[in-house]
C-alpha cells in the first residue's frame, strides 16, 4: 500500500519509552526520566522575550525560505568564528530544527544505490534519511575502546568510490564521544580520495567538557569546507528544542538546492523564532557556558554512580549530555534491561539498540535533568543490577 521508501521508518526509541512512561504516570506511578535528550533548562529569558516581542510586533509573516538575511549573516559569522573558517551568508540555510539539515542534504546528494557511511550506534534519523533517499546504508561501528570514535579499520574497509556521503556526529548522541582531530584528518583524507561528501552533525558542538573550548570540526581541515555540510542549531546550546530552529551550512551551489527543498517542503522557518535566534547569537553568551558547567558536574556524578555498580562500567564522555554504560556482563539484551528498568524500578532509560545493532549491551542515560533525579534514578538502577 505504501511506497518502499517509507517501509524502513520506525519511531525513535525515546518517544516510545516516553509514551510508556506517560502511561505509567497516568496510573499513578512515579517515573524518573533519563530518556529524553532535551535540556531541562528554560530558554534564556532575553531570548524568549525577543521571540514574544516579535510576535507582538506582528513579525509573523513568511520569510525567505533560507531565512532572514540578517540572521544568516549572524549565523555565518558565529559558526565561522567557532570553527576558524570563513562562511558566507549565502552558504547558510535556516530550518525548523536541525533535522531538515540531515534529511535535505541526504535528499540532495544521495542517489538510489549510493552508499552512505554513518555511525552505529548513531542518531536514528541517519538510518531513516538514507533509506528515504534510496541510499545503501554502510554503518561503521563506534568502539568503546576508541572513546566511541569510528573504528578506522572498519571505516577504511567500507569507504569506496560508491560512497557518496559520510555522516559524522561529534560530540555524539548516544555515546557523548568526541571525534579526535587525528581521526577527522584520516576521514577527511579518505573523503578527498574517494570524492565523498561529509555531513557533520555538530548540534552538540557547544556542549564539551574538561576545559575543551569546542569539539574539532572536520570543516576546519584544509579543503574540507567545499565538501562538507555543517549541521547545527539552537535546541541544545540555547535550550530551545520546542522553538524548532536550526541551520545547515553548505557550499553555495548545494545551499541553493537545499533552499529549494525548504521552499517546497516547509516553506520557511517561523519569523519570530528567527528573531529569538538572532537575540541568542547576538546577546550575552554566559548562559551557554553556565549550562555546560552544570552539565559537567552532573556528568561526573553520573559516571561515578554508574561505575559503582558491580558489572557495569562507563567512560567519561567529553561532550553532549549522555553517558553510555556497558552492561554486557549480565548477558541480557539492552531492550530487556530498558523494559525491566521502567516496569520494575520506574526509571526510564534508552536501550543502546535504539541507535543501531552495535548499541547492544549498552544503555543511554541522559543527564539533562536535575542532580536529585540523577541520584535517585541511579540508586534504583544500582538496586536493579545488584538483584539480577
Ligand atoms: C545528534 C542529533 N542531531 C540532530 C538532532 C535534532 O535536533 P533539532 O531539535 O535541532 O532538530 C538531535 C536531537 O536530539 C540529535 O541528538
Amino acid at each position: 500500500m505504501f511506497a518502499d521508501r517509507v517501509a524502513h521508518l520506525e519511531a525513535e526509541g525515546a518517544y516510545a519509552v516516553l509514551a510508556r512512561a506517560t502511561e505509567l504516570e497516568r496510573q499513578g506511578r512515579e517515573i524518573l526520566h533519563l530518556e529524553l535528550g532535551q535540556p531541562d533548562f528554560r530558554t534564556p529569558p532575553h531570548v524568549a522575550r525577543a521571540g514574544s516581542a516579535a510576535i507582538e510586533e506582528g513579525l509573523t509573516r513568511y520569510t525567505p525560505p533560507a531565512g532572514l538575511m540578517k540572521f544568516r549573516e549572524l549565523i555565518a559569522a558565529d559558526a565561522g568564528s567557532r570553527r576558524g573558517v570563513t562562511i558566507r551568508p549565502e552558504m547558510v540555510v535556516v530550518g525548523p530544527g536541525s533535522k531538515p539539515g540531515l534529511f535535505f542534504p541526504a535528499l540532495a546528494l544521495v542517489a538510489p544505490g549510493d552508499e552512505v557511511i554513518y555511525p552505529d550506534p548513531g542518531f536514528p534519523t541517519y538510518h531513516a534519511m538514507i533509506g528515504v533517499a534510496g541510499g545503501v546504508p554502510a554503518p561503521v561501528t563506534l568502539r568503546e575502546e576508541n572513546q566511541f570514535s569510528f573504528d578506522l579499520n572498519v571505516f577504511d574497509s567500507k569507504i569506496s568510490h560508491k560512497t557518496k556521503l559520510i555522516v559524522l556526529n561529534s560530540p555524539a548522541n548516544p555515546t557523548g564521544g568526541v571525534i579526535p582531530l587525528d581521526d577527522l584528518k584520516h576521514i577527511a583524507a579518505q573523503a578527498q580520495k574517494y570524492n565523498a561528501w561529509i555531513l557533520a552533525d555538530e548540534i552538540y558542538s557547544r556542549l564539551v567538557y574538561d576545559g575543551m573550548e569546542s569539539a574539532p570540526s572536520i570543516a576546519s581541515i584544509d579543503g574540507m569546507l567545499e565538501r562538507t555540510v555543517i549541521v547545527d542549531g539552537f535546541s541544545k546550546a540555547y535550550a530551545m528544542t520546542g522553538w524548532r530552529l536550526g541551520y545547515m551550512i553548505a557550499p553555495p551551489a548545494l545551499a541553493e538546492r537545499l533552499e529549494l527543498l525548504m521552499t517546497h517542503s516547509v516553506g520557511c522557518s517561523a519569523m519570530f523564532t528567527q528573531y529569538a535566534g538572532m537575540e541568542a547569537l547576538s546577546g550575552p553568551q554566559d548562559f551557554v557556558r553556565e549550562m555546560a558547567v552544570e552539565y559537567e558536574k552532573r556528568r561526573n556524578r553520573l559516571v561515578e554512580l554508574v561505575n559503582d555498580i558491580p558489572g557495569v562500567h562507563a567512560q567519561t564522555p567529553q561532550g553532549a549530555f549522555y553517558v553510555f554504560p556497558n552492561v554486557k556482563s549480565f548477558g541480557i539484551s539492552s531492550k530487556e534491561i530498558q523494559r525491566r528498568l521502567i516496569e520494575e524500578q520506574g526509571v526510564a532509560v534508552l536501550a543502546g539498540t535504539d541507535f543501531g545493532p552495535a548499541g547492544d549491551g549498552y544503555l543511554r542515560l541522559c543527564y539533562a535533568t536535575s542532580m536529585e533525579v540523577i541520584e535517585r534514578a541511579m540508586e534504583k538502577i544500582h538496586t536493579f543490577f545488584e538483584r539480577l
